[in-house]
């Protein structure tokens, strides 16, 4: 497996390459416009994953003539899981060739750099902009899932390169898939056009048990340990109020008509989880947004074992109140998703859109509010983490990049768990 430049150096030149890949129309850009219309669609995986495996499966369903050619993933055995899974259920759509499978930190390049039209990102978040960066530049349209950095310096690389896709008429889908649920986008539409009144204030619940671990074994370097168990370090998931807490994050954005808010102010901390297996990372946030027409977004999100769970999105309005996950309106205009109404599963909607933007040539870009949301998130840990308010300004300038010095199957540094008070916003 090889190394390659680190991270830093990559987030310096990005804006070089901005402008030089906005002024250059790649090949990968012209077959990706040729593909149009009922043409086969070629679709890369990188990041064999839970998620990358699942979304594989969610692609091929959106037309018939689309093949999946080509995975990449860090780890061999991954890819090996992940092949058996997808080609067993996408069938003769499955046309991966050994020659097309790639592995190791480069995996990606060498993925973007075959003849596939589509590349699904699936990755841990930290991965995300220079791997988007990547595909964009090459031509290809992208499938991303959530979230896109993990710090200011990845996000604002990711806001750079979905203007370039723009630029380049590529489409850039956000895996952030309540935005494709027909429920949500439908309670959303009730809650948009006056069904609650004005909004008063948000509160956004994710609380849910704890997650997988994949444990440890004697002849990993420290590097392997924390990309197999990447949610319990925050260079690599964000820490799970950016990893999973998104989600609801999305949905407060969303409902502030994608504008940011002025500030926050949070508390968090360790209770539970606090041995070797759970990284450095936190097991539960709380948050107050606070958007500058005074409208509050109280966010909570917990990865505890037996307590109470609930993941839901309530709106406070001057008429009513909606509970958006549930599809539901309540107070003066009572409403409810009707029973008959469609439902199709998010995650193969997401794809179905997707596809259909390319053969239609009506390209979707949800890179603004990608970014924005993962920023929230961000910026809502960055409250917690060092005890401070902090503005939008201040998270957006932010100088924090928690990349490693470079990228190879060594020693890691393991971060300290943040504590308020004493932890400096950078
Ligand atoms: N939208 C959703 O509902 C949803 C659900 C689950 C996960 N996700 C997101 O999907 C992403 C992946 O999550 P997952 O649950 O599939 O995790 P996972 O660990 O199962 O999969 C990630 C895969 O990426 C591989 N990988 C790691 N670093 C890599 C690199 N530099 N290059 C190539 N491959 C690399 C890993 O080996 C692994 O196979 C995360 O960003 C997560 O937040 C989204």
């Amino acid at each position: 497996m090889s190394t390659q430049a680190s991270r830093r150096e990559f987030l310096a030149n990005s804006t070089a390459a901005v402008t030089a890949g906005a002024l250059v129309t790649g090949l990968g850009a012209n077959r990706a416009v040729h593909a149009a219309g009922s043409d086969t669609l070629k679709v890369g995986l990188i990041g064999c994953g839970g998620r990358g495996s699942g979304a594989a499966v969610n692609a091929m369903r959106a037309d018939d003539n689309l093949q999946i050619t080509a995975l990449a993933d860090a780890f061999p055995d991954r890819l090996e899981h992940c092949k058996n899974i997808v080609s067993k259920q996408v069938g003769k759509k499955y046309q991966v060739t050994d020659e097309n499978c790639f592995v190791g930190f480069d995996a990606y390049k060498d993925l973007i750099a075959t003849d596939v039209d589509v590349v699904l990102l699936c990755t841990p978040p930290h991965f995300r902009p220079m791997q988007l960066r990547a595909a964009i530049e090459a031509g290809k349209h992208v499938f991303c899932e959530k979230p896109v950095a993990v710090d200011a310096t990845g996000v604002r690389s990711v806001l750079e390169t979905a203007r370039l896709a723009k630029e380049k008429n590529l489409t850039i889908v956000s895996g952030l898939c309540w935005r494709y649920d027909l429920g949500v986008r439908a309670t959303m539409d009730q809650i948009k056009s006056g069904a609650i009144g004005d909004i008063a204030a948000i509160q956004e619940n994710y609380l849910t048990g704890t997650l997988w671990h994949r444990g440890r074994k004697d002849d990993w370097s420290e590097m392997e340990y924390q990309m197999r168990n990447w949610l319990y370090f925050t260079w690599l998931s964000g820490d799970h109020i950016v990893e999973q807490h998104i989600h609801s994050l999305d949905k407060a954005l969303w409902l502030m008509d994608d504008q940011p808010p002025a500030s926050c102010v949070g508390l968090g901390g360790r209770q539970v989880r606090t041995d070797e297996p759970w990284g450095h990372i936190y097991d539960h946030f709380a948050i107050c947004y606070e958007w500058a027409n005074g409208v509050k977004t109280f966010a909570y999100t917990r990865q505890m074992a037996g307590c109470h769970n609930d993941v839901d999105d309530y709106v406070l309005g001057s008429k009513g109140r909606a509970k958006i996950l549930k599809h539901r309106i309540e107070g003066e205009n009572e409403w409810r998703y009707p029973k008959d109404a469609p439902k199709p599963s998010m995650y193969d909607q997401e794809h179905k859109e997707l596809f259909a933007g390319i053969r239609s040539g009506d390209i979707i870009n949800n890179g603004e509010y990608m970014c924005y949301s993962t920023l929230l998130a961000i910026m809502g840990r960055e409250a917690c983490y060092t005890g401070k308010s902090i503005t939008w300004e201040q998270a957006m300038n932010s100088q924090q990049d928690l990349s490693p010095e470079s990228y190879q199957w060594s020693d890691v540094a393991e971060p300290k768990v943040a504590m308020p008070g004493k932890t400096k916003f950078v």
